[in-house]
């Protein structure tokens, strides 16, 4: 099990364990923007930058992204040096400059004693902060519908062609998983709307609840050797079903009262 000294305390972490989650099961907290468990880490914001060195590195460090660096016994780590956060206030400062409006950067900026970026305003304010979350969830999900496009200040995320894309299923994976509300949708009883696209809602035939796209239902249908008629059926009325079932069973398995 590896040992490290985390802002002066003995942590000990699981092997193959990544800095930013032996941080955190220490309960020492830093800032992201691009990690969410549900993904792999990718190391977009830049946000999560700490100094590590080693005893005979004599006060030599290196500055690395706690969410995709491996621990390492014996290493040293300082999470809030001055190098550090001078690192993470000019990020802050330029992620401020692309997206003044943004909630989630203007507190965090804030937090970090910058009220106004000292770089150039984007003249097209976005609340897209680059993260990738919803790109890396995409993928993950099978689709990759999304990606992201064009270089700098003009970078974006966006559909192949900038049209309709093919693999969308319409699963809102990618708009749940924005942390600023950037993806927009419309979802109704009878049609869904995502990314230019519509797509029929299936309607639960139990409750009549429209919970998730035809799409979806014969995507998912279509890999696992699930019939398709255990996707029609809402989560809330499967999770009826299964309750339903576990009291018939522990009925049954009780023990006569003599
Ligand atoms: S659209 Fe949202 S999730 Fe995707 S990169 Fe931009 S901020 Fe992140
Ligand atoms: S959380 Fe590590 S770079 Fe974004």
């Amino acid at each position: 099990m590896p040992t490290l000294t985390i802002d002066g305390h003995t942590v000990h972490a699981d092997h193959g364990q990544f800095l930013l989650a032996a941080c955190r099961s220490a309960g020492i907290q830093i800032p992201t923007l691009c990690d969410h468990p549900a993904v792999e880490p990718y190391g977009g914001c830049r946000l999560c930058v700490v100094d590590v060195t080693r005893p005979e590195w004599n006060g030599w460090c290196k500055m690395v992204v706690a969410c995709l660096f491996p621990v390492e016994d014996g290493i040293v780590v300082h999470t809030a040096s001055t190098r550090v956060i001078e690192v993470r206030k000019v990020v802050l400062d330029l992620l401020l400059a692309r997206c003044p409006d943004t909630p989630l950067v203007r507190d965090l900026a804030a937090r970090h004693g910058i009220l106004a970026t000292s770089y150039v305003r984007n003249q097209q304010p976005t609340d897209c902060i680059l993260c990738g979350l919803c790109t890396r969830i995409c993928d993950r999900m099978g689709m990759s519908a999304i990606g992201s496009v064009d270089r700098g200040a003009g970078r974006e995320i966006a559909t192949p062609f900038r049209e309709p894309p093919a693999a969308c299923i319409g699963c809102l994976a990618c708009a749940e998983i924005c942390p600023t509300g950037f993806i927009r949708y419309e979802s109704g009883t009878a049609r869904r709307k995502i990314w230019d696209k519509d797509f029929d809602m299936l309607r639960c035939p139990r409750c009549g609840r429209s919970h998730i796209t035809v799409a979806q239902a014969d995507f998912f249908a279509g890999r696992g050797g699930v019939p398709r008629s255990y996707f029609e059926i809402c989560d809330v009325c499967k999770r009826k079903d299964l309750a339903v079932a576990a009291t018939r069973l522990a009925c049954a398995t009780e023990t006569p009262a003599r």
